[in-house]
């Protein structure tokens, strides 16, 4: 059995909350080395998780270390330059959301992973959610009629709110970064997945909260100008018959909405926290003498420690088989084509019609 090398480009909140603790579960993987431009964060991280080089950039561990895939979990404006270079290197990939801020730098990626053949895996992780791709089944087999809505709502208040950070989380405040970029990228991934490319977005946003606080951390009490870029977002999406709304943004500090729920002239599908029972089903069968809610037994387990690294064994299994991955980039990029809209229909008003599909 082949020990795949993993090198890892942004030793930050995601990179110890879901990945380092949890990836040498993995018999077929190793971390062969971390990186990052804080040179402190690489050493603290390689010696807390035993990984046995660390290096100032994603070049010098290009260069210098032997490693079959490179996992990215850098800030959002460093993805494009990290992801090239590691797929012109020839090695995998890996990439935090979204994996690059225009359609043309996502193309870029594509042509630049198959011309170099090595699979390319596209954060964020929904599309190989259990619960996300049984709603898939269901919806394509029909089991709620024809889809008329779908509503998703996901929100926080802000990373200086809502996460405890080592890292200034400033960032997420800058061009290149923002809510829509770092949150509504979650729920327009959902709702595409689960219903397929859209063909024209809309939308209403706007900065509700200019200044924050960091709330806690190494950072607790720093100030924040955060007018560059909306925070709250209402989203709508075209999907021909049926139709996307979408709730986003950083200024929601708690909500009991369920996360997503499709509607459509049979029933309904409703996502719910609980992982054990995380769909509820409302089905209108007549001849079958059903019309209620139904908690359907899903079949597969959910680890939620061990949950987000699953997108390596995903990457790692694909690799082996020579089979696509299961977040496929070509879904990332209409995403992101959407998210480039966005800011246009917002501020004309208008519907704007999207190219891209999956
Ligand atoms: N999937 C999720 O649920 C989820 C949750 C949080 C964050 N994220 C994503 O993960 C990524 C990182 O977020 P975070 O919260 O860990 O941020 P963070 O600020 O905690 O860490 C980012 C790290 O990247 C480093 N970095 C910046 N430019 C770099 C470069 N060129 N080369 C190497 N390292 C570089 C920074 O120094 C920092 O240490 C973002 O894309 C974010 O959207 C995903």
């Amino acid at each position: 059995m082949k020990t795949w090398k993993i090198g890892l480009a942004g030793c930050g909140g995601i990179a110890e909350a879901v990945y380092l603790p949890y990836i040498t579960r993995f018999p077929n993987m190793e971390m062969a080395a971390v990186c990052d431009i804080i040179p402190e964060r690489t050493k603290t991280y390689s010696e807390k998780y035993k990984v046995p080089n660390w290096y100032a950039s994603v070049e010098e561990m290009l260069d210098k270390c032997d490693i079959d895939i490179v996992m990215d979990t850098a800030t959002i404006q460093a993805h494009y330059d990290i992801n090239m270079a590691a797929l012109k290197a020839g090695k995998h990939l890996y990439s935090q959301k979204p994996v690059g801020l225009t359609v043309e730098q996502v193309t870029d990626m594509i042509n630049t992973a198959q011309s170099a053949g090595v699979k390319f895996s596209a954060s964020p992780i929904h599309m190989i959610r259990p619960d996300i791709r049984w709603a898939q089944h269901m919806i394509r087999d029909g089991a709620i009629g024809e889809v008329t809505m779908v509503r998703a709502s996901m929100a926080h208040g802000g990373p200086e709110y809502f996460q405890f950070r080592e890292v200034d989380p400033t960032w997420f405040f800058r061009p290149g970064a923002g809510a829509l970029y770092d949150m509504g990228v979650h729920a327009l991934h959902c709702v595409t997945g689960l219903l397929g490319p859209a063909k024209a977005v809309a939308c209403m946003s706007r900065v509700s909260e200019p200044r924050r606080t960091v709330r806690s951390g190494a950072f607790d009490g720093k100030p924040i100008d955060s007018d560059q870029l909306d925070d709250n977002y209402i989203i709508t999406l075209d999907f021909g018959r049926g139709m996307g709304l979408i709730d986003t943004g950083f200024c929601i500090k708690a909500y009991r909405t369920p996360s997503i729920e499709v509607y459509g002239t049979m029933g309904t599908i409703s996502f719910t926290d609980d992982r054990k029972n995380p769909l509820k089903v409302y089905a209108d069968i007549p001849e079958r003498g059903i019309r209620g809610w139904i908690d359907p037994m899903l079949m597969e387990r959910f680890d939620l420690d061990f949950f987000q690294c699953l997108c390596m064994k995903d990457l790692v299994d694909a690799i082996e088989q020579d089979r696509p991955v299961g977040l496929a980039p070509e879904h990332a990029r209409h995403v992101v084509e959407i998210m480039c809209k966005i800011p246009v229909a917002s501020q004309n008003h208008t519907l704007e019609t999207l190219e891209t599909t999956f």
